[in-house]
């Protein structure tokens, strides 16, 4: 039988997506949770499901620089992501508000950061439903138009995130910036200015023929009819 392999980014990527639920139980167990242990567990997991989808979002514009490992642990942020998201709705429908569904739809319809944060969970089911092998292989190239849904599902909770803050809203804000430049790097002038550079890169990288002798001289016209800056 075949022994699962995993490489480095795989055990760096599971062990630091469970760290978190691990320092939080650890600390619930201490009843190091704060003055007020719910809204700490609130707060942590849904920072924690921020951080964990923007991550999954930065694999491509990653691999497009050329560190194409990072394809290699997108879908298990994504779904990271959503587990966190799940933990942290459970928390505030069950534990917060102890599953009254009417207090909840309260919530729901007077609140524009509760209505913007179920938005983002709501968009991340359809998926994590799609997100095997076999869904990617039936869906073809619907799969890739339906996962673009993570991009509004990340601009969704950034809002939702943007909108709860009473004050301070420099974190949230950081946040919205660092969305904004992945979401970006998907824009097609873009994307095609970084593969670019990626390939040019890999090229000059590469040990010439003779002495001095590169394969690609700057300012030569590629096959895509760009020139090299
Ligand atoms: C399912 C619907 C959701 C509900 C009802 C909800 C509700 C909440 C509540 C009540 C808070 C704490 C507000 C406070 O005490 O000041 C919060 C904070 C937060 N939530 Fe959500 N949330 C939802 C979904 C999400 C999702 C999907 C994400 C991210 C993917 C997310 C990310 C955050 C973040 C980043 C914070 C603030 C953390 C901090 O300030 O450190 N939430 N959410």
């Amino acid at each position: 039988m075949k022994r699962p392999s995993f490489s480095a980014i795989q055990i760096i990527a599971h062990v630091g997506a469970w760290l978190p639920l691990i320092i939080l139980l650890w600390d619930a167990s201490q009843n190091q949770l704060g003055v007020n242990p719910i809204q700490d567990m609130t707060l942590r997991s849904g920072k924690t499901a921020l951080v964990l989808l923007l991550l999954s979002l930065a694999a491509t514009p990653a691999a497009m620089l050329g560190f194409r490992k990072a394809l290699k642990i997108r879908r298990a942020l994504g779904l990271y992501a959503f587990g966190y998201a799940l933990i942290h709705l459970f928390i505030y429908v069950g534990l917060d508000y102890g599953f009254d569904l009417h207090l909840l739809w309260l919530e729901l319809t007077e609140k524009r950061y509760v209505i913007a944060g179920f938005t983002a969970w709501l968009l991340m089911v359809p998926l994590v439903l799609t997100s095997t092998r076999g869904w990617q292989r039936r869906l073809g190239r619907r799969w890739k138009t339906l996962h673009r849904l993570a991009y509004i599902s990340g601009i969704a909770a950034t809002v939702h995130f943007v909108w709860l803050v009473k004050s301070d809203v420099r974190t949230p804000l950081a946040f919205a910036g660092i969305l904004l430049l992945l979401l970006s790097a998907r824009l097609p002038t873009i994307r095609k200015r970084l593969t670019l550079r990626r390939r040019l890169g890999a090229q000059y990288s590469k040990p010439c023929q003779k002495e001095g002798e590169s394969e690609i001289e700057p300012g030569v016209q590629l096959a895509n009819s760009q020139t090299v800056p």
